[in-house]
């Protein structure tokens, strides 16, 4: 994985520290997005069984493996169980979907993508005649046995969660045989996640952060909501730097030790994201970056009602 700083997990395993992030990379999209990431030397890409596009993803790896660019052992690849396969039964099956449609024979981290269990069988969002989702009873700790047994099986190198908050990080903590080696969360500097970045890192847990950039792109997004990318106090501070803001709030995550996953689908972007390793921001700008939190929680799933929903604690 050459030319990318990696940061090491609680098992020994080594991750790059900037990937390509996948959510809402459309199918006609992602593949091209990957190839140039992957020719721009990103070296890590995260998907998502729920981000529909793993097919396109799995088509722009196996042309680079074809073309000789990379290798297999060459590229880090995530993915994430979806909601609906949390039942243990069903969580080998999962995986081998997202492998098959990847066209991998192992993934190097399998994320649990949130703690909330579905219904399972049906819709990948299976609501009731209210509009509301439909829990599954499958308790957390069951669902993580199981994907310790995909370790076990050499299917995924690595195992992880997202979107989960203290307790149910400790939760987990508490019954694994294999810690999670990964939180992935949103972070920026408007949701800065001090809190939970300690706490994990104290048990060993490295975090990754999604919507570094702040999603101007989430589907949700309103007019006249709060836009990172366009915040005057970033721009002042990413002149300073001769850099873009994308490439300030890239760094802000990097200069904390986070691994971080801008989505972008332009090849410009993807390019100006990844050159980011020729600068560093000070502490006093890292202190000022931390000083815009303001519980700017942009992705938050919807089912508040769901007794395992993550974002009612304070952290
Ligand atoms: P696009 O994919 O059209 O290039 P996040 O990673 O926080 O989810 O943000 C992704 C969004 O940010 C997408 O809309 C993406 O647009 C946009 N984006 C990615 N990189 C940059 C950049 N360097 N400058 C401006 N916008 C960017």
């Amino acid at each position: 994985m050459a030319n990318v700083p990696l940061v090491e997990f609680n098992n020994g395993r080594k991750c790059p520290i900037i990937g390509l992030g996948t959510w809402k990379s459309k199918p006609g999209e992602v593949a091209q997005a990957v190839k140039d990431a992957i020719d721009c030397g990103y070296r890590h890409i995260d998907c998502a069984h729920i981000y529909g596009n793993e097919k396109e993803v799995g088509e722009a790896l196996t042309a680079k493996f074809l073309e000789g660019v990379i290798k297999r052992e060459d590229i880090f690849i995530t993915s994430k169980l979806w909601c609906t396969f949390h039942r243990p039964d069903l969580v080998e099956g999962a995986l081998k979907t997202t492998l098959q449609n990847l066209g991998l024979e192992y993934l190097d981290l399998y994320l649990i993508h949130w703690p909330q269990a579905y219904q399972e069988g049906g819709e990948l969002f299976p609501v009731d005649a209210a509009g509301k989702t439909i829990p599954s009873p499958v308790d957390i700790q069951d669902t993580w046995k199981a994907m310790e047994v995909l370790v076990d099986q050499g299917l995924v190198r690595s195992i992880g969660i997202s979107n989960f908050n203290k307790k149910q990080v400790d939760r987990i903590v508490q019954a694994a045989r294999i810690k999670p080696a990964v939180n992935q969360i949103e972070v920026h500097p408007y949701l800065n996640q001090h809190k939970l970045i300690e706490h994990c890192r104290s048990l060993g847990i490295t975090i990754t952060a999604y919507s570094p950039l702040g999603s101007p792109d989430r589907p949700w997004a309103k007019p006249g909501d709060p836009h990172l990318l366009e915040d005057p106090r970033l721009k002042s501070i990413a002149d300073r730097y001769s850099k873009s803001v994308a490439q300030v709030l890239i760094r802000y995550a990097i200069d904390r030790g986070l691994i971080v996953i801008p989505k972008s689908v332009t090849r410009s972007r993807i390019q100006q994201n990844f050159n980011v390793f020729d600068f560093q921001l000070s502490p006093e700008d890292i202190q000022l970056l931390a000083s815009l939190e303001c519980n700017g929680r942009l992705c938050s799933m919807g089912d508040v009602h769901h007794p395992d929903y993550p974002f009612h604690d304070e952290y």
